[in-house]
């Protein structure tokens, strides 16, 4: 059965189908013309028999708490809060936006479900914040068939306009809208100056922490082997670091054609540049691990870009796919050095960038439908305590997303069989991220030390 009924409130799928229905908006008489699809708002979700339970429902296929992990535990029911706290409307008046943050689409395009009035099937509230159709889609169209028995989701993403989460390429290109930015919604300099966080992602981390209100492993379809839970964490991690270098690399291309929605022309876009390039405490000369190590491959005292969506990618991709590998590490090294100057060609960097895009795509793709197993996740580990130095020096935003792609790996890992050195290792690990707690007092050599000591305690 497709959706199941908590137990004793409704017993068949079809009387689910018809309780959800009522919630639609109504139809019009006329057949002739399709309905556009519309959004609809949460409310439209939350029935305790849909997505409201407050347990998980045993025996169903999906979790049916759903909304009641999403208002009480994720962040995205309260991002529209954010604009309205003390922050966001500092924001809004260093930034001289008409009316207050939560009034302005340059703020609402992240942080609601932010649509024109023609786009809304029925009110509903921008406080919701970011809810179900920020990322599932207008629901207008599948609310009601998708509660019916065995309604296939393809029907649903085809015809209806769900939007594909399941696939694990789309599902991570719908959180770097967002987490990222793309020409038509973003953070710039100007909104991280005024009080706006850094953006950053990594899937699997950023899933587990909104949580996740999925069954992982998805209940398999008749046939196909049921997908490993621990292999899919990798999975997300490795497939998210490709996804997240190629939506990089986009941003790069449309920041340096200078394409925003806004028409501004803002060039070299400091949100590309390493934060703690400009932004670190200063001691005297002989301390400085940055004067230690020299500044290769720019001049000094030039901010160097931020690499960070690459340094550890790129013993991924090297490992699984040596050809594109190299191929990529070619253009990403003119991407880097031209970004590192101080006034970076913005040709050079545009080119090199739509040259580097297509190959990361490809390793994505790649990365999404193979096999994991232990010893992967043990050489990853390896290959990125190895590169403890190259990784540390690269950014302090390399060094957090190498902390997190351990972490994931190490979970993954020692899911099943957990090592004699279990303890040890978990120390470790928190170490890594101990070194990142305040990020202008950075030490490259600090957190290539903690790194490395991790390498033995790999076997
Ligand atoms: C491109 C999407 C995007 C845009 C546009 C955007 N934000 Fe955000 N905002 C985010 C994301 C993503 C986070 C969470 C970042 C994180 O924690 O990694 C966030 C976090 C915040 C926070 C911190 C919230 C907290 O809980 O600490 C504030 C405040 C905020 N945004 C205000 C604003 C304001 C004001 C505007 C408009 C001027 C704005 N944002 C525009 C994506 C966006
Ligand atoms: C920030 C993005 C995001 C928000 C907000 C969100 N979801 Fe999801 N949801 C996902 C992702 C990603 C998955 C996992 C991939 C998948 O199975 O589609 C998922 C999975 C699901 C599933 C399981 C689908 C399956 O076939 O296993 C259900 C049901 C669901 N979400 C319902 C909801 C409801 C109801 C809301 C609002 C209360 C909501 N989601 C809000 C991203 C989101
Ligand atoms: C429509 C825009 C949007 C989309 C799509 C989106 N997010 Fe977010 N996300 C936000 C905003 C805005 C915040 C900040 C909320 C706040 O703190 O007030 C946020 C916060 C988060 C946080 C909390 C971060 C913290 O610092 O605690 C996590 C984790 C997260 N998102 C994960 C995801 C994942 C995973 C996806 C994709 C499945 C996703 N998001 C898709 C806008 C979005
Ligand atoms: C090329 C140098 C440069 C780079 C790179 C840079 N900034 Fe800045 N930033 C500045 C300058 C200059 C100011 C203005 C400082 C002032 O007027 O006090 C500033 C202001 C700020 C402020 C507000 C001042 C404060 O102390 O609260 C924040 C926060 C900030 N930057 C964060 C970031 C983050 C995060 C990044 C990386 C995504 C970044 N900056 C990258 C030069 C830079």
């Amino acid at each position: 059965m497709g959706i199941q009924c908590k137990p004793g409130l409704l017993r068949s799928a079809l009387l689910v189908a018809a309780f959800c229905l009522c919630l639609l908006p109504a139809r019009s008489a006329s057949t002739d013309t399709p309905e556009p699809i519309k959004y609809i708002g949460p409310g439209s979700c939350a029935a305790t028999s849909c997505h409201g339970s407050v347990k998980p429902v045993a025996g169903s296929r999906i979790l049916q708490n759903e909304y009641s992990t999403w208002i009480l535990q994720d962040k995205h029911s309260r991002a529209y809060g954010a604009l309205t706290g003390e922050v966001g409307e500092r924001m809004g008046r260093i930034l001289k936006l008409e009316g207050k943050a939560e009034e302005s689409p340059k703020c609402l395009a992240c942080h609601a479900l932010y649509t024109t009035a023609e786009q809304r099937g029925r009110p509903f509230e921008l406080a919701d914040g970011v809810s179900c159709e920020n990322c599932h889609g207008p629901a207008s169209g599948w609310l009601g068939p998708h509660t019916t028995k065995d309604w296939p989701h393809e029907r649903s993403v085809k015809e209806l306009g769900m939007y594909d989460t399941r696939d694990v390429l789309r599902r991570t290109d719908r959180c770097l809208e967002c987490h990222l930015g793309t020409k038509d919604k973003f953070v710039d300099h100007e909104m991280i100056a005024a009080g706006h966080p850094d953006l950053y992602f990594e899937l699997d981390s950023f899933s587990a922490v909104m949580p996740r209100h999925w069954k992982v492993p998805r209940e398999s379809a008749p046939g196909k082997p049921v997908e490993d839970a621990a292999w899919a964490g990798i999975r997300d991690w490795s497939t998210g670091q490709a996804v997240q270098l190629r939506a990089e690399m986009d941003r790069l291309i449309w920041r340096a054609r200078g394409e925003r929605y806004d028409k501004k022309d803002v060039w070299p876009e400091y949100s590309e540049l390493s934060c703690f390039a400009c932004h670190h405490s200063l001691g005297p000369a002989k301390d400085s691990w940055r004067q230690e190590h020299g500044y290769e491959g720019r001049r000094p005292g030039d901010p160097a870009w931020n690499s960070s969506r690459y340094a550890v990618f790129r013993l991924l991709a090297k490992q699984i796919d040596s050809a594109n590998g190299q191929e990529l590490d070619k253009h990403l090294l003119t991407v880097s050095s031209e970004m590192s100057k101080l006034n970076p060609d913005r040709n050079v960097v545009a080119t090199a960038a739509a040259a580097a895009a297509p190959l990361a795509q490809r390793i994505a793709e790649r990365l999404a439908t193979m096999q994991y197993d232990q010893a992967i996740a043990l050489r990853m580990m390896q290959r990125i305590t190895d590169d403890a130095e190259n990784i540390a020096i690269a950014d302090e935003r390399a060094a957090e997303q190498a902390a997190m792609a351990i972490d994931s790996l190490y979970i993954a890992y020692a899911k099943d069989t957990k090592p004699a050195n279990d303890a040890e290792m978990r120390a470790a690990i928190n170490q890594l991220f101990q070194q990142l707690e305040n990020p202008s007092a950075y030490n490259a050599d600090q957190f290539a030390t903690a790194l490395r000591r991790i390498r033995p305690m790999l076997h």
